[in-house]
């Protein structure tokens, strides 16, 4: 991927039906690697709070948090993929001034090029100044786990057809406040699909089925690096806590066993430096005698 993501690359990505791959990040390394396999939007999601942190929900994530995991993917996105980040549970719901504010600090500390707001068409005027303020928002319905404890649980919304008539009316005030994309989390593939086809800014899936303009994923999720409960939407196309767990066995064994560090590990000294050392601590060890 040559040339940087932005967000007029993804308005003609729409207009192309070519699909959006969008991926979590929380770290430099994991940003590299996937701004080099060509993802497209990393994002700094708050979910770093259930998968890094262990958290039981993504409620207590703080800013200062997300802006320093925020900092080290900006630095890792070395081949062009747009970096978004969340901004975290009530540090943009009280107020417009206080989401301006929050925004600020992410922007300039966390060298984003865009942020993530969870909600419906009550945020349409918090949306609508930030992008004012020339900060490129993407906004998030459906199942937003900021308000899990309203929901009483990561349920999928949308699931009536009234429900779902109000997700397509939450999805065109978050258009019409000027987001230049929207992730449908937890939603039936329908009602996706309809959201999808009315609105001229892309739709970002996760748990959304397949016509969404884009698809993103939760990293640890998709390298199978969480245990417990793996959401039925996730797809794991890496193995790699079972390739962690047999690589921290052998290391165990071979601490054990004195196999670890082998030669090609070690350092010695040069024969000179070896006989010197060698006369100092016999000297030494005579002078003690
Ligand atoms: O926090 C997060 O990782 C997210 C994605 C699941 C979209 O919001």
């Amino acid at each position: 991927m040559a040339k940087n993501v932005t967000v007029r690359t993804l308005a003609k990505m729409k207009q192309a039906g070519e699909k959006i791959a969008m991926m979590t990040a929380y770290d430099y390394p994991t940003a590299r690697l996937l701004s080099e396999a060509g993802v497209h939007i990393l994002l700094i999601g708050d979910s770093l709070g259930m998968v890094v942190q262990g958290q039981t929900t993504t409620v207590p994530v703080t800013l200062d948090q997300m802006i320093y995991h925020a900092s080290m993917v900006s630095r890792g996105a070395t081949n062009g993929a747009m970096v978004v980040a969340d901004l975290p549970f009530l540090t943009y719901q009280v107020t417009p001034e206080d989401a301006m504010r929050s925004a600020a600090r992410m922007m300039q500390e966390g060298g984003v090029h865009g942020l993530k707001l969870e909600g419906g068409k009550e945020l349409a005027p918090t949306i609508s100044r930030l992008v004012q303020a020339g900060i490129p928002v993407m906004g998030h319905i459906g199942l937003t786990p900021q308000s899990v404890h309203a929901f009483g649980g990561f349920a999928v919304q949308g699931k009536t057809a009234d429900a779902a008539m109000r997700m397509i009316e939450d999805a065109k005030a978050i258009e019409e406040a000027g987001a230049f994309a929207i992730v449908l989390e937890a939603v039936p593939a329908e009602v996706a699909a309809a959201v999808t086809e009315q609105l001229a800014i892309p739709t970002i899936g996760i748990g959304a089925g397949p016509q969404c303009d884009g698809q993103v994923l939760v990293f640890h999720d998709f390298i199978g690096y969480t245990s417990g409960y793996i959401p039925k939407h996730n797809k794991r196309y890496a193995s790699i806590a079972e390739t962690i767990v047999t690589a921290a066995r052998q290391y165990v064994d071979e601490v054990k066993s004195g196999a670890f560090p082998g030669e090609e590990q070690t350092v010695h000294l040069q024969a000179s430096e070896q006989e010197a050392f060698q006369d100092l601590l016999q000297r030494k060890g005579e002078r003690r005698g």
